[in-house]
């Protein structure tokens, strides 16, 4: 029986699901177009994860030295280990500062340096002259608060231009016709519990990353990945989800994200020696080597005794041999979550850190247009209709195997950008939107109304602990077949005990029990699909370290995972990796033979 609720209707060309950087970026550059556009977010559009972004976007405006988009471009191709998508990669570095420089126009209040250009700061990974060079200051930053001030200017830039926003709204499923098209979105509006069905001709999944799914993340409690698990409901496919970023540093103990802009600025790391141990590691670049390369030495020193702290089980970052002023010019957001998280004084004790769940390089697929793939054997990139995703729910992919720090502000504007570009063409104002599939309602509403009712003897939050401690545990910074096997086993049964999960509150206002479980249901399939991705995975490459298997394995592996989740099963399969970039050199373009694979050393 069909669960019965009185729906509200609403029609637009666009509607977007989401409303942090990528979703504001998109919805903005819809609304522009004169595209009828509604921006539906779970969190007001300026607490989304963004606002939590500090140290920077990264683009090659060469205000602080010498830089150009191929160097760019190499960092990101290095720092992806080789597994990120070619062409999407140089739209990304020859976008960026086009993408900034409007950023500017719209408001954004960047720092200045002495000249009134903006300012930039150095991050790990970051190089000049094709990773031969020093490192660049190529991070375009707004103190420490950079997704803060970008958040707000691109919220108020939409709603000059018009864009219509259903705050507090959350988006359940999907609407897809018979023959895959997506039509729209169900949704449920938190503060008075009705129910909503969007028609639209394209639906953007901007819904973040599903840090959530560890027990220690930087992300915010709302990074549930409910762009993926839509999608998995839908039948299509999530992609690279074994590559899980750990930012070096988190705070001990509340894993709160202290920037790589601290490194930046001249900070350091030591260990219980006091030895600034990255100079062993990466000889170069030291600090600002790369984040998975950092967050594994780290792990290293603690494996060998030298960690600092009672239990020796975390490194100390130096802050406090840099003059105070500069502190409280260039990172004063995270000098107070310093004090506050941890009691410390940066001007004087060093910060205690450890590497924290952070970001997700997988997600769902698409081309550089941010439009949805659902690749087979005979079309790897064929795009699904009326849909698009883009920022960490997305996968372009641009950060391959792992993410150079601030190649995450400047991914969210560009493909949010790109979004809308492409939208322009294919979305016609004038054309009547598609008949929606009612039987795709039905099932959404139906779902919706289980698990309101759910009444097996599992409660929510116990079985998010179990999923968050075994993620934590056998999908970390390294990785053994042991703990792999072990970990599928456990997130299989894990996954299976939804079906016993437990909802106290039949209510629908402001009811977080039903939110939260709805939310798990969309961590669970994001969460299994990354163990059973890493554990099927047999290299070593970027965030994926396996002990087992310790060197990158081009031939059998410079390939995309492709996860097909039903219920607590994986399906997977491969599809190539983009090799070809947009233009030749010839044109202008990048030389090939710079970007051929190396050994990754910095
Ligand atoms: O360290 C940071 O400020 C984080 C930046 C990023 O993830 O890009």
């Amino acid at each position: 029986m069909t669960a019965s609720y009185d729906i509200t209707h609403h029609t637009y060309d666009v509607v977007v699901i989401g409303a942090g950087g990528s979703g504001l970026r998109a919805t903005l550059g819809m609304a522009e177009q004169g595209l009828k556009t509604a921006c539906i977010s779970k969190v007001f559009p300026t607490r989304s994860h963004t606002v939590a972004a500090q140290g920077g976007i990264a683009a090659s405006l060469s205000n602080m030295g010498p830089d150009h988009w191929q160097w760019h471009m190499y960092d990101t191709v290095k720092g992806s280990d080789w597994l990120g998508d070619t062409d999407a990669m140089e739209y990304l570095a020859r976008e960026a500062p086009k993408a900034v420089y409007e950023l500017e126009h719209y408001g954004v209040p960047f720092s200045r340096t002495e000249d009134g250009t903006i300012y930039q700061r150095p991050f790990g990974g970051h190089t000049t002259e094709f990773g031969e060079g020093p490192p660049v200051q190529r991070t375009c930053a707004a103190a420490d608060r950079t997704g803060h001030a970008i958040l707000h200017t691109l919220y108020g830039q939409s709603l000059k231009h018009n864009a219509e926003f259903y705050i507090e709204y959350f988006a359940t499923d999907l609407i897809m016709s018979e023959d895959g098209q997506c039509q729209g979105v169900v949704a449920w509006k938190l503060d008075d519990g009705t129910m909503h069905v969007f028609s639209a001709k394209m639906v953007v999944l901007a819904t973040g990353g599903y840090g959530r799914a560890y027990f220690s993340a930087t992300s915010a409690h709302t990074c549930t990945g409910d762009g993926g698990g839509m999608v998995a409901r839908a039948g299509l496919p999530l992609q690279d989800m074994e590559f899980v970023q750990f930012h070096p540093t988190g705070i001990y103990g509340s894993g709160c994200l202290i920037t790589e802009g601290a490194r930046g600025e001249g900070g350091y790391l030591t260990n219980s020696e006091g030895e600034r141990f990255m100079e062993r590691y990466a000889p170069t670049y030291k600090d600002l080597a790369s984040r998975d390369v950092v967050s594994r030495c780290i792990t290293i020193e603690i494996r060998e005794g030298r960690g600092v702290g009672p239990n020796k089980d975390h490194m100390h970052l130096h802050l406090n041999h840099l003059p105070p002023e500069a502190l409280a010019e260039r990172l004063p957001g995270i000098s107070e979550s310093a004090r506050i998280f941890a009691g410390v004084d940066v001007t004087k004790e060093p910060i205690p850190i450890l590497p924290t769940v952070h970001y997700n390089m997988g997600g769902i697929p698409t081309n550089y247009w941010g439009e949805v793939l659902n690749p087979s054997a005979d079309e790897p990139d064929a795009v699904v209709p009326g849909l698009m995703a883009v920022g960490e729910a997305g996968c372009a992919s641009v950060h391959g195997a792992n993410r150079l720090g601030s190649n995450s502000l400047i991914d969210l504007v560009v493909f949010g950008r790109a979004a809308a570009i492409r939208a322009g063409k294919v979305v016609d104002p004038e054309a009547a939107n598609p008949t929606l599939n009612q039987a795709s309602i039905d099932k959404a509403l139906g779902r919706f109304d289980g698990i309101r009712y759910a009444n097996g003897s599992t409660p929510t939050a116990e079985l998010r602990l179990e999923m968050q401690k075994t993620m934590q545990a056998d999908a970390a910074v390294f990785r053994t077949d042991k703990t792999l096997a072990e970990g599928v086993e456990k997130m299989t049964a894990v996954a299976g005990k939804l079906n016993d999960i437990k909802v106290t509150d039949r209510s629908l206002v402001w009811n977080s029990d039903l939110m939260e479980t709805l939310e798990l249901t969309n961590l669970m399939p994001n969460a299994l699909a990354t163990i059973t991705g890493a554990e099927a995975r047999k290299e070593s490459r970027g965030a994926h370290a396996h002990e087992d298997y310790p060197d990158r394995d081009d031939k059998a592996w410079r390939v995309h995972t492709i996860s097909r989740v039903d219920g607590n099963r994986v399906d997977l399969s491969y599809r190539p990796v983009h090799l070809d970039p947009l233009s030749t050199a010839e044109e202008g373009g990048i030389d090939l033979k710079k970007i051929a694979p190396k050994a990754r050393v910095y």
